[in-house]
């Protein structure tokens, strides 16, 4: 059902997958990354894959997944990473991610997973906001090193 906004939260299904890596680009973080390519990201699991529509229009995507001991908090177990939350430009300001993180809320408490991640730069202000306005706090800091030779 279509909120007021006119923007609407579904499971991603095989047809959406071309939108999502044009959206995502095809340059990628790495040579493999999946969602620079649309064969590629046939072959992740999907049922952490959101699609957002506004007015029955594809808008943007988040992605997530489940996993267990992450090496970057020892003692945690079981726990969920949103990896990737992106919206069309033309439809930023709307609430589309605001939507996206409420949808991936839902999951993952109905999968009673107790323990939620999510990464972004210190510049991103706009995602630092979205993500403590879900109630994360900053935890760990990684340093990008850089060397030009
Ligand atoms: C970050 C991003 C996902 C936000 O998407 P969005 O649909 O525009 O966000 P929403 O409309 O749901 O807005 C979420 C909050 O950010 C605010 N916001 C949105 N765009 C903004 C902008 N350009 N400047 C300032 N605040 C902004 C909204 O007002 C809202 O805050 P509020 O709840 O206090 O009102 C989107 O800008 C994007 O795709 N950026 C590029 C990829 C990226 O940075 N992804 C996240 C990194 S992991």
């Amino acid at each position: 059902m279509a909120s007021e906004s006119g923007v609407t939260v579904r499971p991603a299904r095989s047809e959406d997958l071309v939108a999502v890596s044009q959206q995502y680009g095809s340059t990628g973080d790495t040579p493999w990354d999946p969602f620079a390519s649309p064969e590629r990201l046939e072959k992740i699991p999907r049922e952490g894959l959101l699609i957002a529509e506004k007015d029955g229009v594809y808008a943007g995507f988040l992605y997530w997944f489940e996993g267990r001991k992450p090496w970057f908090d020892k003692g945690a177990d079981q726990y969920a990473q949103l990896e990737e939350l992106h919206v069309l430009p033309e439809f930023q300001g709307w609430g589309v991610a605001q939507r996206l993180v409420d949808h991936f809320l839902r999951d993952v408490s109905d999968r009673r997973i107790p323990l939620l991640y999510v990464a972004t730069d210190e510049t991103n202000q706009v995602a630092a906001r979205l993500y403590e306005t879900a109630g994360f706090r900053p935890f760990l800091k990684t340093v990008h090193y850089r060397k030009y030779r």
